[in-house]
Order: structure tokens, then sequence, then C-alpha cells
């Protein structure tokens, strides 16, 4: 009897499900959106149950869509949104109140008075993290601070901390088990990435109870097994990992010096720099990638706030574009840009200028722009300030990438070959999209000797495209002078 992985990709505004199999192929899949909440400006929340229901929704379903039934799935692997934080009441398997999302900036002024007590140099040392409202630690304290009772009910032991993947298997395990990985952990900004343990210092700092929270594992052993009244049956959970570092072992990053870009809303540019806990001069974050037996894999990571979320802009906002496909045509139509430079400085810009009082510009309008010109120039700026983010990388390891892999949903061919064109460099994209969860099936695989070693997985990966420099040297100056400049007038707008 055949055998496969069931991959669960919760991620920040879809749940997905996988069917992988042996050959490292996808047999079905089903996905489903779910509400966002915003309750105030800068806030962003989730309903823990409707993730729950969304996500165990496809699987059941993704299971009936291959033709399989629950007894063919011989592991689940889980990778997730990262840092988005909910607690729940232990007795009752209740959220306390919505999850706050990682996007949510309501801890904003509280982080800004750990800095100013001179806090921010220390928790960078532990954590490998900028002290900011990103990462879950001030989340946490927010929701004990201000919803009734909670802090008192964390007191007596009655609640429980996760992020997204140990909710999940809370639910999946019908609360036998609390657990997360190295990798989420690392997001929280309350774990020893040196020791792998939660920091008890910041704990106390942030007035955390220690019981809150969940048991961290490494990304691949059997952490418990589904409940009965799930699935029907006992499917061992073997795999864990954070969205972004799942995408780095699905890329086969494996080895020190290898780099991801993955281009959603945002771009996520991960490197592994191997068991090496390496600094940015540059504020890019130090974080765990994974944790295999007892080998910890670590990792720099930097982000670009709006990646392909300018081309969503340009369609929601602008009504310039009808929809997200439309922007390849549209570029194409044009033989060059025209002039035209976009800073997509919406929230300001990230590594390496982390100027939060950027704002986003168009340079260069005349009266001959087109939209073809606008649609070529946002293309281009995803990959100009993904090569920001790249160079700081190579300039904060001191290793120069060979190549690139690329994937996410808003990769096209256009924008690949830019980007290849701007950082110099061959860009590979991976055959398959969905790049997290195929490294969190390969992580639940290995977990359960599904697949033997690494060696095996990595003789799956197939390369659907490779992307060479093709522009010439002296127009790839041209176009990083203006590009230059044009940010260099979009910082401190504000000012
Ligand atoms: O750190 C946030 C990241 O994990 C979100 O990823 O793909 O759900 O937007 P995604």
């Amino acid at each position: 009897m055949k055998s496969y992985i069931l991959s669960l990709d919760q991620g920040t505004s879809v749940s997905k499900a996988l069917i992988v199999n042996k050959d490292g192929e996808i047999v079905a899949q089903v996905k489903k959106e779910y509400e966002q909440y915003y309750p105030k400006p800068g806030w962003i929340e989730q309903d823990a149950n409707e993730i729950w229901y969304s996500q165990a929704s496809v699987a059941e379903e993704v299971i009936e869509k291959a033709g399989l039934t629950a007894k063919d799935i011989k592991a689940i692997g889980i990778t997730n949104q990262r840092e988005t934080t909910i607690l729940w009441d232990k007795e009752t398997g209740k959220p306390i109140g919505n999850a706050i999302v990682w996007q949510d900036r309501r801890t904003s002024q509280y982080c800004d008075e750990l800095k100013e007590r001179g806090l921010a140099d220390k928790i960078k040392e532990k954590t490998g993290l900028i002290l900011d409202a990103y990462f879950s630690g001030t989340k946490v304290k927010w929701l004990l601070d201000n919803i009734p009772g909670a802090r008192q009910k964390a007191e007596e032991g009655k609640l429980a901390f996760g992020t997204v993947d140990s909710w999940l298997i809370w639910k999946l395990t019908k609360g036998t088990c609390h657990v997360t990985d190295v990798s989420n952990a690392s997001r929280t900004m309350l774990f020893n990435i040196h020791d792998l343990k939660w920091d008890q210092e910041l704990l106390d700092l942030l007035d955390i109870p220690a019981s809150l929270l969940p048991k961290v594992s490494t990304s691949s052993e059997v952490y418990g097994t589904t409940r009965r009244s799930m699935f029907g049956t006992n499917i061992p959970i073997a795999g864990i990992c954070g969205d972004q570092q799942a995408a780095l072992f699905g890329q086969m990053c494996h080895e020190k010096g290898m780099v991801k870009n993955t281009y959603n809303t945002g771009c996520f540019i991960l490197m592994n720099t191997g068991d090496q806990i390496v600094r940015s001069n540059n504020d890019l974050v130090t974080t765990i990638a994974w944790q295999i037996g007892d080998k910890v894999t670590y990792a720099l990571e930097g982000s670009v706030f709006i990646g392909g979320a300018v081309i969503q802009w340009l369609r929601d906002q602008m009504n310039l574009i009808h929809s997200v496909e439309e922007i390849e045509e549209l570029a194409l139509s044009e033989k060059d840009n025209g002039g035209i430079y976009i800073v997509p400085a919406f929230t300001g810009l990230g590594a390496p200028y982390w100027d939060q009082y950027a704002r986003g510009t168009f340079w260069g309008l005349n009266m001959s722009t087109s939209i073809g010109h606008i649609a070529r120039a946002s293309l281009e700026s995803i990959a100009h300030r993904s090569t920001d983010v790249l160079k700081t990388m190579e300039a904060d390891s001191g290793i120069s990438f060979t190549e690139l892999r690329a994937g996410g949903t808003m990769v096209n061919n256009t924008l690949l070959q830019y980007q290849s064109d701007y950082f110099d460099i061959p860009v590979v994209q991976s055959e398959i999209k969905d790049i997290s969860a195929m490294g969190a099936a390969y992580l639940a695989g290995l977990g359960v000797g599904f697949w033997e070693n690494m060696d095996e997985i990595r003789g799956l990966w197939k390369v659907a495209n490779e992307f060479n420099v093709k522009m010439d040297e002296k127009t790839v100056k041209h176009h990083k002078k203006y590009w230059e400049k044009a940010v260099n007038r979009s910082l401190n707008w504000l000012d």
C-alpha cells in the first residue's frame, strides 16, 4: 500500500493542505481563505477558531480529493505564519481572545519604552531579533495585561501560549500535546538561540509566566498523534517549521551560504549560515532555520515589507490593473521603464535603510508615462529592494552568493529576470511554488523514515527555470544610479 505525507500550510490569509507522494510530487491540494479583522488602525487580528476550522476542513478535504483515506497518511507536517500569537484556556481549549497577527503594531510604543531602557542589545544578543512589535513576546504581554482575568489565570497555570503551529497541534491532538519547534520559538523574542531554551530573564522582563509556554522540540520528530475523532485514526505529527524557514528547507538550501527569496505580498530572504550564529551590522535578523536531531541550522533573514503588495495596491487602490497576473504583460508592452522609478516605502523602508518615516514615491513621471512604464517600474522596484537586502546579507556574512533560489505566489519570469540583472546572479526557480508546504512535508517525512535522509530529498528537487543576467552593464548601472537617487529622495519624508 502506498503512503503519503499530509502537509498543512497555515498562512497569513490562506489555510492550505497538500498531499505529497514519495517522489516529492503534490498529488492534491485544497486551500481556503479566512477573515482578517482590523479593530483599530495598526491592529490586525484573526479568530483562532477560524484558523483551526479552515485548516481542519482543508486537511479533511484534501485527503478525499486525492482519493485516499487517513490510513494512507504516514505523517503530518506543519508550517505556519510565524509570530502570530494565541492564548487559550488549557481546560476548555478556547482562545481567550483573538490571535494578534504578526503585522499588528499595537505594542510599538511599549517596544520604544524598552529601547529607551537600553534593552535592545540584550534582546538581540539573546534572541537574534530586533526589539520590535513584529515578534510574539510583547503581544503575549499585551493579551495578559488587557484581557480581563487573563493574568490571574496565567499565574494559576491555566493558560497556554502558542504560535499557530502549537495551536493547531493542540487541536489535532485534543490538548494532549503543547509543543513548538525551534524555528517558531526563535521568532517569539523569548527564546535564547544559544542554549535553545526559553529565556527566564526575558520572561521576567515581559512578566510572562513560564507555565504558558510550549515544549520546544526539533523540527523533525514525532511530537504526538492526531486523536481518532479528527481523522478516524492516529496519524503521527512529525514536522514543524515556520513558513519562511520551511521554504529555505524546501528550496534545498541545506548548505551554508545558500539563499532563497520568497516573493509574496512581502519578500522574505533567508540565507543558511550553518551552525554559526551570524550577527548583522545592518539589523537583519538572526534566526533558527531548523533542527534535525542534534544539528541546529541558523539563518540570516531580511524582509522587504512591500513586495507583491505594490502590485495589489495598483489593482485595489489605484484601479490601474484588474489582476495581479496582468502586470507582466503590461510591463512587457513597453521596451523600458520610461525613466520611472517606484520606491515602495508604503510602510517605511526596512534593511538596509531602516527609516520608518520613508514614504512610497513615484519618480520621473512625465506626459508620456504609460501604465506599461508603471507596471515595469513596480516589478523593478521589487527586484531593487530585494537586491538591497541581498547585498546587505553578503556584506554581513562575508559570503558571495552564487545563485538565488526563488519561489512564492508573486513570481513571474519578468520579475525574476530583473532580479538576475540587478543582483547580477543566476536565479533558479523551483518547479513547485508551494515551497513552504514542501519543506514541512520533507521534515515530517524525515521524522518517520518516509524518506531516509537529506540526500534522498535533495534528489527530488526539480528546477522549472533559470534566469541569467541579460541586461548590459551600462544599463544596469544606469538603473541602479536612479534607484539610489529615488530611495534617497524618499527617506525621512515626514521630517
Ligand atoms: O513572519 C511572517 C511570515 O511568516 C508570514 O508569511 O507567507 O503567511 O505571509 P506568510
